[in-house]
Parts: structure tokens; sequence; C-alpha cells
């Protein structure tokens, strides 16, 4: 596996592979890996000649008084998961390298980002689709695999595409998780012994909630309040920074649970924040 860290060296490689008619994926993420990384690289491995990995903890998505500092970082570690998923290049720019002096153009797509996590963070989607933009634009893979953990960007990153024509197949794969249901994520480093306990119950509380409208109740706002209610019982450590039920594409909240809904929710435990979501339409 060849590490870059320069963008016009990285650059060259993949379009290399594509010039020479391979199939390639990019895995974009901010490092400190972990199993759900780990799937998305395996996916790209099964579907593509060519698998490239970025990471890079994007300054430009972290607002003032975030985690951007202190975010965990362990690029050997990184290197050698990698390494045995199987990746072709891993990219690993520097902040001057991707923001250069003078740097000014943003990519934004603000009715996606107004609500959900973009409502708790202000610019953040913006960073992300910015530099998911960038990244696309050096490596012009065939396709870009993210989770669906994070839900809100990978709707941002399908119209992103979509609209300015990004010949690249967005893909969104599963949650991977802990045995006890815990959505695997770089921030669960920072929860306490007695918020790990807790923290399951973002999961749970998502499940039953899932349970509740398979048992007939339809009604988003009675939903949420009722899970509001479980969630004070099950993790007084946690506070919910947001929990929605809202259309899957177009984000928008829906008033009653139909066909296709997603709940989606965002808890604080101390100073982490961690995110989940639930497809409650019976394909979920
Ligand atoms: P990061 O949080 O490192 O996540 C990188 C990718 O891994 C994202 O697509 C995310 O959805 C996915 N992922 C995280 N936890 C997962 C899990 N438990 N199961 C499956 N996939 C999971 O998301 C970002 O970085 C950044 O915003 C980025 C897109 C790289 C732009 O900076």
């Amino acid at each position: 596996m060849d590490i870059i860290s320069d963008p016009a060296a990285f650059q060259r490689v993949c379009w290399f592979w594509r010039l020479s008619g391979a199939k390639t994926a990019l895995v974009p993420t901010m490092g400190f890996l972990h199993a759900g990384h780990a799937s998305l690289l395996e996916a790209g491995r099964e579907r593509a000649d060519k698998v490239a990995l970025s990471v890079f903890v994007n300054p430009s998505q972290f607002g003032p008084g975030e985690d951007f500092e202190r975010y965990p970082r362990d690029p050997g570690r990184d290197a050698a998961l990698a390494e045995a998923a199987g990746v072709d290049v891993m990219f690993t720019p520097e902040p001057g390298a991707m923001y250069p002096p003078g740097f000014a153009t943003w990519v934004d797509v603000p009715e996606l980002a107004k609500g959900l996590c973009g409502g708790s963070r202000p610019g953040h989607f913006r960073g992300v689709a910015t530099i998911v933009a960038k990244l696309l634009m050096l490596s012009l893979p065939s396709m870009a695999i993210f989770g669906q953990k994070d839900w809100q960007q990978l709707a941002i990153l399908k119209r992103l595409t979509q609209d300015l024509g990004f010949p690249a197949e967005i893909v969104g794969l599963p949650t991977v998780r802990e045995p006890d249901g815990l959505a695997l994520s770089s921030r669960n480093v920072y929860l306490s012994e007695a918020e790990r306990a807790q923290a399951p119950a973002l999961y749970e509380g998502l499940r039953l909630l899932r349970d509740w409208v398979r048992g007939g109740q339809t009604g988003a706002e009675a939903l949420t309040a009722r899970l509001r209610a479980w969630c004070g019982e099950r993790a007084p450590l946690g506070e919910i920074d947001y929990l929605e039920i809202v259309d899957p594409d177009s984000l928008t909240p829906l008033g009653q649970v139909g066909d296709r809904a997603l709940a989606a929710a965002a808890m604080r435990f101390g100073r982490t924040r961690l995110i989940d979501n639930l497809l409650l339409s019976p394909a979920g």
C-alpha cells in the first residue's frame, strides 16, 4: 500500500487507474479507523479493482468549540488496518494542502443541511460537502462509499453528486455496531465507563420506537415524546440533542409515519455527541 500526502501525486495515481480502465472506489474518512470503516473498505475491495482511502480530519466541518483539536488520531494504526483491508492507496493530506492560502470556494446544500445535525452544527455540512467534492475531483472514482450511520451526510452527498454531475456512484452501507447495539464511532473513545454503559440506549430507543410504529402508533409527535421520556429513564447521563421522524430522502419532518420514514437522533453524553438512525418502513 502506498501512503501519499501530496494531492497532486494522489491525483496522478487515481487518474492513471481510471485511464487504464480500472474500476475504482474512494472511501473518505477522518481516520482512527474501526470496523465500520473497515466494512466500507471491504465493500470497495469487492466492488472495485482499486481502493483509495482518504484520512483527513477536515477542519472546515468542525465548528468553534467543537473537538477538532482533540479528535482522536492514530496514523500508524490506520495504516495497518488499511493495509490489512487491501487498500491500494491511503491519502493523508495536510490541512494546508487541501485549504491553501486564498481558498474561497464552498459547496453547500442548504435545504438538506438545515435540520437534524445541521441544526445543531451550523456550517458542518458545508465543510463536509466541500471536502468530499474536492476528494471526488482529485480521485475521480467510479464509486465513493459511505456509511448510513451518517444518514444526513449521505443524503447531502447523493444530492451534491447528482446536482454537480460528478460521474461517481454514491454507495451507502449499513451501520456496523458493537454487540450491545451501539454504533461504532471514532468518538466512542471519549465516553466514560458510566456513559458507555448508557450509550446503547440511543439505538435501543430507536428500535423501541420502531416496535411502537409496528404496533400501530403512527403520530410522530407522540412517538418522539414517548421515546424522550423512555430515554430520560434509561439513560439519565444522556441528553437528547434532537429526535425526529423525517422523510428519508428529503429529510423533511413527518407528522405521521407512513410507508417510508426515518427516525434520526443525536444524544450528548457529557462532551460526546453520538448519532444514530433507523428506517421505520417495512423495508427497514
Ligand atoms: P468519519 O466519521 O471518519 O466516517 C467515515 C465514513 O465511515 C463515513 O461514510 C461514515 O458514515 C462511515 N462510518 C462511520 N461509522 C460507521 C459505522 N459504525 N458503520 C458503518 N459506517 C460507518 O464521515 C466522516 O468521517 C467525514 O464527514 C467525511 C465524509 C470523511 C468528510 O470529512
